[in-house]
């Protein structure tokens, strides 16, 4: 295993006797997207504003390519590209003349080809010699991811990126995302919006009230979707009898409030056809047996209210 590109270790941040951050750890490997996901007030931030030391943190450790942000700033940020706050662009020029100021001040030599190559990228040939004033917010967006990309940087980190962008500009922004971490770049990006960081991440933490609650790993959550499976949903009929069967068994369930004696059931997979026998005996119509399949956002749902916590 290669050295992580960003490794975060025990991060603490109090202002004031508040605690903000309370020990969070985790990394980012090469070519990776992770996503910090959590509500309004979870810390996101303030853990992206400490990386890129736009804050002190109080205490422990952040190293960027074997780099430790206290002892070799310089070093380890040359490979950071941000963006942490809305990206500041200077509207009466074009969104070209934004890209060669800003590359004229990095620490190395940025080419123009390297510069049209980005704009390619992020699609912005066409409006690329417009003011940046007329610019939507998509457009500023990609100008901003243009921006940060200018200087090569192995390691992305994005700030809430698809705020404010509509689907197709965040459908935009994530085959952006993917294509850079299939070339190496690592990716970390916060948003509050679960399907998002679903469909955009490798794998995503979940922060809440300053702690790290949980890491969902979209490859395994994938790989074990048949253990996931323990909610049946069952349209049987007539209803009464059906409900009086099921109690007698001792089997706890549900009714869905949406669809007239559709039960939801627990049970285990294997033990299925036993149970359609003995209800068929009792003259029971089966109408429909499915498996209702725990989404990613159930669980979600459940690891928060564990925690407490709501999502926004
Ligand atoms: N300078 C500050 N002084 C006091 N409290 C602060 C300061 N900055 C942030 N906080 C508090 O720290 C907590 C975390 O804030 P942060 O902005 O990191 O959350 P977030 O997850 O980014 O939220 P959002 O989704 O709203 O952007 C909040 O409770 C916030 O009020
Ligand atoms: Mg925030």
């Amino acid at each position: 295993m290669t050295q992580p590109v960003l490794e975060i270790n025990h991060l603490v941040k109090t202002i004031g006797s508040k605690p903000i951050i309370k020990d969070i750890s985790f990394s980012v490997n090469e070519g990776e997207i992770f996503g910090l996901l959590g509500p309004n007030g979870a810390g996101k931030t303030t853990i992206i504003r400490s990386i890129v030391k736009l804050i002190s943190k109080t205490s422990g450790d952040i190293t960027i390519l074997g780099k430790n942000i206290d002892n070799f700033y310089t070093e380890a940020i040359q490979h950071v590209g941000a963006i942490v706050e809305n990206p500041e662009f200077y509207p009466y020029m074009t969104g070209l003349q934004n890209l060669k100021t800003f590359a004229s001040m990095s620490r190395t030599k940025i080419s123009n080809e390297r510069i049209h190559e980005i704009i390619q990228l992020v699609h912005l040939d066409k409006a690329i010699n417009n003011k940046v004033k007329t610019y939507s917010l998509g457009m500023r967006q990609r100008l901003g991811v243009a921006q940060a990309l200018i200087h090569n940087p192995k390691l992305l980190i994005f700030d809430e990126p698809t705020n404010g962008l509509d689907p197709e500009g965040m459908k935009e922004f994530r085959l952006q995302m993917k294509t850079l971490a299939s070339q190496g770049v690592s990716i970390l990006v916060s948003s509050h919006l679960l399907t998002e960081m679903e469909l955009l991440c490798d794998r995503f933490a979940i922060i809440e009230r300053g702690e790290l609650t949980h890491i969902a790993d979209m490859k395994v959550e994938n790989a074990t979707e048949n253990e996931l499976i323990h909610t049946f949903r069952m349209h049987l009929e007539p209803l009464e009898l059906s409900k009086q069967l099921l109690t007698d068994w001792n089997i706890d369930y549900i009714l869905d409030d949406n669809a007239a004696a559709h039960f939801f059931i627990k049970y285990i997979p294997s033990d299925i056809p036993e149970l359609v026998k003995k209800l068929a005996s009792e003259d029971i119509s089966i109408f429909t047996i499915e498996a209702h399949t725990k989404t990613l956002e159930d669980r979600f749902l459940e690891i928060t209210k564990s925690n407490g916590g709501s999502m926004a």
